[in-house]
């Protein structure tokens, strides 16, 4: 920038020029013109109206003027630089008016689209078959029963026949609740709810109760510490081996398709007799035994899959709740339901089944049988 003019010589000052001027608006209304967004119009603002544009410079050089010359150019400077500030005003206007409808067209909402108002879950597969299993017997006329999952163990042992010093005691992994002096625990299988109900109803008496139940058991690909159950308690008068025969019959039809079972002999302190029942394999209907060219995943090509447990009501455990033995003869039965999907729905590892991915449960419903 020059000094003043202290001297009054007349100093001519290129940038003050009217054609000079001329020129720096015409530059400045060009770029102006040509700048298409607010991020290049700040550009040209910095470039054209900012504190070195070449409009402010020549501003700046008015003092350098004889006093006399001053007020024209500062008459022409004031002018262009209205001009140019008017024209990036008008810019500026547009080109937001501009982005506005643009983004309003892109961020266009159909309010006619149908809605997903609530993320769609899905149902537990194991939840999927105890709808399916309480479907099954209320159907036939028995009732859907609950009881505690912390017992004491007068429920979950002692009623069921399992004495202080019974083996079978010691083979399930209880889990006690501290001070494990009060006797309670997390029950070890649904059979306890047998006992809650013949107390409270009384007999004669059809219930299952499906829920969930806790051992000390690992946490791998065929092991959970809680795992689900579904127990079975028929007691009137007359009933016999014969009677769970066809109850489960019906239930292992409806569960898996056309099968036959089969009984095992086996022991359980709560039933006498007692057997372990087996299905026929759903998909190769014993058809892999003996052919190792076709085996079958679902059974290991053994033909039959163990589902559960089961046998006529001990008289003991009767006795236990108050039922006159004398008139009255039951049957129960208790099965896996994790194990009954796994099968069922070919789901190979239970950790899939705790771990909430809802992908999993999405797979399984509906059965992939
Ligand atoms: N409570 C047995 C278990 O956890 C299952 C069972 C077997 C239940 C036989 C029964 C039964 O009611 O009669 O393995």
């Amino acid at each position: 920038m020059s000094g003043p003019n202290t001297n009054y010589d007349p100093v001519q000052v290129s940038a003050l020029d009217a054609e000079q001027i001329e020129a720096r608006v015409a530059e400045a209304l060009a770029a102006i013109a040509d700048a298409s967004s607010t991020a290049e119009l700040k550009q040209v603002r910095i470039a054209h109206t900012g504190d070195r544009s070449p409009l402010a410079l020549a501003n700046r050089e008015i003092g350098a003027l004889p006093p006399a010359a001053r007020k024209d150019a500062g008459r022409r400077v004031g002018s262009a630089r209205g001009t140019v500030n008017k024209a990036l005003a008008a810019r500026t206007a547009e080109i937001a008016e501009a982005e506005l409808q643009a983004s309003l067209a892109a961020e266009t909402v159909d309010v006619t689209l149908p809605v997903d108002e609530h993320p769609q879950g899905a149902l537990h597969p194991v939840t999927a078959l105890i709808d399916m299993v309480s479907d099954i017997f209320t159907s036939m006329g028995w009732e859907v029963a609950e009881g505690p999952e912390c017992e004491s163990e007068w429920f979950n042992f002692d009623a069921l026949n399992l004495g202080t010093d019974h083996p079978a005691r010691a083979l399930q992994d209880t889990l006690w609740i501290d001070p494990v002096s009060d006797g309670k625990c997390l029950r070890t299988a649904t059979s306890p709810v047998q006992i809650h109900t013949m107390l409270s109803r009384g007999v004669p008496v059809r219930i299952i109760s499906p829920g969930k139940v806790f051992r000390a058991d690992e946490y791998d690909a065929t092991h959970l510490p809680v795992f689900h159950q579904v127990e079975g308690l028929c007691v009137d008068k007359g009933i016999s081996m014969a009677h769970l025969r066809g109850t489960l019959n019906h239930f292992a039809r409806a569960v898996f398709g056309d099968v036959k079972t089969r009984f095992r002999p086996h022991y359980f302190p709560f039933t006498e007799p007692s057997a372990e029942v087996d299905v026929e394999c759903f998909v190769c209907h014993g058809e892999s035994v003996g052919h190792p060219e076709r085996p079958c995943r679902t059974c290991r090509s053994e033909g039959w899959i163990e589902w559960g447990g089961c046998g006529v009501v001990n008289p003991r455990v009767l006795a236990a709740c108050g039922v006159d033995t004398d008139v009255y003869s039951g049957f129960a039965f208790g099965m896996g339901l994790d194990r009954t999907v796994m099968v069922r729905n070919n789901a190979p590892d239970l950790r899939e089944f705790v771990e909430g991915d809802i992908r999993f449960s999405r797979s399984l419903l509906g059965g992939a049988r």
